[in-house]
């Protein structure tokens, strides 16, 4: 069945959700009531989420837990993660006190260059373009000069503005390729407003251009915006200790256990397959800490795995070294992140998140998402390599498994202790619940 409505957006939120409740299910007042029960008693703070984007029924909750114990430069922080997947958290708190015993992450921002690009086509050739460009690049400052006087005090602003002949891919296409630097704001909206201005500039100079004909007058502008791509706004995070070090149990040997996790770290800088995955570990800590502070995680997540894929073969973003026994394993990531403008004066809880941190730079915000996200691969690849991944996330996941099937207080007791010792599984779990249920 179509179900089309007309000016929803107009709709008061009770209306939409009566319109969405009566349309869509067969129980509205149960569905009504899973929108109202996530909806805040407090009107004002209801108000300020209404607002953030159009047609909000409700609230959607993820758990904001945190990871302490984490050293980062000799600074000790406790970091804030927003996220579902039952055992990140844990594995990012372990492998912070591991690490925190050996010296903590070291870490280092390598560059904080943000991109944003105007991309037109030029009916002319690329050399007579060229002359033109060098010409009237001043103006593109000068045109920008209100625009960029804020970020200007603060030490940012527009680095250089190139003409980039991409003709030889598609007829007639040029970029300008703006670099910037937007210090402490992720610096989207900023970057944004110079990239218009840019080409309304390169539109007017081009109608006066004395040398140019009239079909080269007629620039067309085909869009304006920043690229999330940004492999020179990169922090590298580091950990690294004796070999002799590494194995907290006489269980596993520390030599072959820092051989077999070099191996699994090479198989993910060679076998895209792994390396996705491998990557995917790395970002349940960096999007953790991401959303917990306000920013944005799809233009993380694109911007990332553009970089993982940059040589040409998707790859792993960690690396491992093993020299003269020193076993150090490092990242290298971009983030663009903001500690300034965005939601980070908005949301009640970033603001907590920031002021948790110690009201990080944006500089500083890179390197503790790096550093999150570097925990959680050595937490991963630590389980995978010594007793398999299953048996932490389900000791985690277990608890999701007696909520699905609404253990009471006591059941959860018994069934936690049984699976103390033995393996877990979803179905082994329901098993046993059955069992005690009879
Ligand atoms: C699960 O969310 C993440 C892992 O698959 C990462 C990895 O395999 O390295 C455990």
């Amino acid at each position: 069945m179509q179900h089309y409505v007309k000016g929803f957006s107009k709709l008061s939120k009770e209306e939409k959700i009566n319109w969405i409740t009566t349309t869509y299910f067969t129980n509205s007042e149960a569905a009504k009531d899973i929108l109202l029960n996530y909806l805040n008693s407090d009107d004002s703070l209801q108000k300020l989420h209404d607002e953030f984007i159009e047609n909000t029924l409700t609230n959607f909750y993820l758990p904001y837990g945190v990871a302490p114990n984490f050293t980062i430069n000799g600074k000790s922080y406790t970091i804030p993660m927003a996220i579902e997947e039952s055992s990140v958290v844990a594995a990012a708190s372990k492998a912070a006190k591991f690490w925190g015993e050996r010296g903590g992450f070291k870490t280092t921002i390598i560059n904080t260059e943000k991109i944003g690009q105007v991309h037109f086509l030029f009916q002319g050739t690329a050399e007579k373009l060229s002359t033109f460009f060098n010409q009237i690049k001043p103006k593109f400052f000068s045109d920008t000069a209100d625009i960029t006087k804020n970020m200007e005090k603060r030490g940012g602003g527009i680095l250089n503005i190139v003409l980039k002949d991409k003709t030889h891919e598609i007829g007639n296409y040029f970029q300008l390729h703006a670099t910037f630097n937007t210090k402490d704001s992720m610096g989207a909206n900023f970057i944004n407003t110079c990239l218009e201005q840019f080409a309304k500039t390169l539109e007017q100079q081009a109608l006066e251009y004395a040398d140019f004909t009239e079909d080269e007058r007629a620039v067309q502008i085909v869009m304006s915006i920043l690229s999330n791509y940004v492999p020179n706004c990169l922090v590298r995070a580091e950990v690294s200790c004796p070999i002799a070090k590494l194995s907290e149990s006489e269980v596993i040997d520390a030599h072959e256990f820092a051989q077999k996790f070099a191996t699994a770290v090479r198989i993910a800088e060679i076998e895209p397959y792994r390396a996705v995955t491998h990557n995917k570990g790395i970002m349940n800590g960096i999007d953790a800490v991401v959303l917990a502070t306000g920013n944005d995680f799809r233009a993380v997540e694109a911007g990332v795995h553009a970089f993982a894929s940059r040589s040409g073969r998707y790859s792993s973003l960690s690396h491992v070294s093993i020299q003269d026994d020193i076993f150090t394993f490092w990242l290298e990531v971009p983030l663009a992140l903001g500690t300034v403008g965005g939601l980070t004066s908005l949301h009640p809880l970033v603001k907590f998140s920031m002021e948790l941190l110690g009201k990080p730079s944006a500089e500083e915000l890179m390197q503790i998402v790096a550093a999150a996200g570097l925990a959680q691969n050595f937490a991963a690849l630590r389980s995978l390599t010594t007793t398999g991944i299953q048996q932490g996330h389900m000791k985690m996941h277990i608890m999701n498994i007696l909520n699905q099937h609404q253990a009471t207080k006591e059941e959860k007791q018994k069934v936690l202790d049984y699976f103390k010792e033995t393996t877990i599984s979803h179905s082994l779990v329901v098993d046993y619940l059955e069992k005690i249920r009879k």
